[in-house]
């Protein structure tokens, strides 16, 4: 088999290193792709958001299976013009990538599938905007309907902060809506579910870190690092969210005729009243993905690939190592802020029980890695539990140079130390 991979990111990394590991694949493409790829995959350039570009691509390399990264080429309608073209892809079509694109969508298809999830109110005006903020209790947590890349959501304290930004919201058009959602208050747990527009298959539990310093504090971002499995939580979690989230909205987008296709991206809250859905993503998330794909023996081109064919239900049960995953992202100076990049990076050798995923880098002119990007690498470490997969992953950290770069230090601390519990 011969697989495309669509994306530049340490998560797309993680699905080449994967697709490249696996005997029944024997060559990986990536588009765009990163240095970090280049000894495993041939990386070629594209724009990933023209699907007539990433088409002609793998008619031009014969691929047999396509695997989109980000959400952008899922709403352009690339795995569309794929199937069209006869080109097995993993991912939604853009009108299934609405889960994730359009937030008042997605609470419209967890309502007809009756899907547990916080009450929200959809505004499209400033006095249904400030009805709504006023109607829940704080925190107030506001939600740019559309895709805002990380910065859509606000969750504040502070009313006069909630409806600056809702005003923001709707200020951006004509037809812009804004999410006004009760508080979810509980650890978040994220559950990518492998969907082939029937069957669900469930990959393990993780658990992202979201604001960039240490114990939760300061912006969001994309991601600081993640672990995976969540051995603090019930047993029978990931069937649970399976019975009650992701298999209720496929057969729900099977009956609107725009079946789901790809990984359904369950971001949860386990509240106190039991997991409520805080997010939809149609696509693997960055970097608990690092974490997950660190531990999966399934050979990941069969799984994908049955996804994308439709014959989900004929797989054999996936195989998992025993051992604990931790991610730890290292982020460009100034990063969620405009990142400082094109500082050289070192280091990354003979790493002792860790592996490194690129993301923001590139090769300057004279071929030295720089940084070119926020979140520059992602270290992945695994180990006999957690304690031990951190002691590796920071000990790799503390190796890497990157003039001005920062980590959090604290990523599955509070799970090693057995603080959780949902
Ligand atoms: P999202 O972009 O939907 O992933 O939201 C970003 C972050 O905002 C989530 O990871 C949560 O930490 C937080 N968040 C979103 N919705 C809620 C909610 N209803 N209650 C509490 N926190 C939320
Ligand atoms: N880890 C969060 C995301 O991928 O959206």
């Amino acid at each position: 088999m011969k697989a495309l991979v669509i994306g530049t990111g340490a998560r797309e990394h993680a699905l080449v290193r994967s697709l490249a590991a696996d005997p029944d694949v024997d060559a990986v493409i990536a588009a765009p792709g990163n240095p970090g790829m280049d000894a495993i995959a041939l990386c070629v350039p594209v724009d990933a958001t023209d699907p007539d570009a990433v088409v002609a691509l793998a008619a031009e390399h014969a691929v047999d299976l396509v695997v989109v990264g980000p959400e952008a080429p899922l709403v352009a309608g690339v795995a569309d013009a794929l199937q069209e073209a006869g080109i097995t892809c993993f991912g939604p079509s853009a009108e299934a990538a609405r889960l994730e694109g359009s937030k008042a969508y997605a609470k419209e298809v967890m309502a007809a599938a009756g899907v547990p999830t916080g009450a929200a109110r959809v505004c499209t005006t400033e006095s249904e905007l400030i009805a709504a903020i006023d109607e829940f209790a704080a925190p107030h947590v506001i939600k740019d309907d559309g895709l805002a890349a990380g910065k859509g959501v606000v969750v504040t304290l502070e009313r006069d902060a909630a409806i600056e930004h809702g005003l923001g919201c709707l200020a951006k058009g004509d037809d812009a809506q804004v999410v006004v959602e009760e508080y979810l208050d509980g650890p978040e747990a994220s559950l990518f579910c492998i969907c082939d527009g029937t069957t669900v298959v469930p990959l393990h539990l993780a658990q992202d870190f979201k604001r960039v310093f240490d114990g939760d504090e300061g912006p969001n971002t994309g991601g600081m690092g993640a672990y995976s499995p969540l051995e603090w939580a019930p047993d029978g979690l990931a069937e649970e969210i399976v019975r009650t989230v992701a298999q209720p909205v496929v057969d729900e987008m099977a009956r609107r005729g725009t079946p789901f296709t790809g990984v359904l991206y369950v971001g949860l809250a386990l509240t106190a009243r039991g997991p409520r859905v805080i997010e939809f993503n149609v696509r693997f998330g960055d970097p608990e993905t690092q974490a997950v794909l660190a531990r999966l023996e399934t050979p990941l081109g069969r799984l994908l690939l049955a996804a994308g064919r439709g014959t989900l239900a004929a797989l054999e049960p996936l195989r998992w190592s025993d051992r604990s995953a931790v991610t730890v992202v290292i982020a460009a100076k100034n990063y969620p802020g405009t990142p400082v990049t094109g500082d050289p990076i070192s280091g990354l050798d003979d790493l002792d029980g860790a592996y490194v995923l690129h993301a923001g880098t590139a090769r300057d002119d004279d071929g030295v890695l720089v940084s070119a990007g926020g979140r520059v690498l992602s270290v992945v470490a695994l180990g006999d539990d957690l304690e031990q997969a951190r002691t590796a992953a920071y000990g790799a950290v503390e190796q890497i140079d990157l003039e001005g770069s920062h980590h959090r230090t604290d990523i599955a601390l509070r799970a090693a130390r057995g603080e959780l519990s949902a």
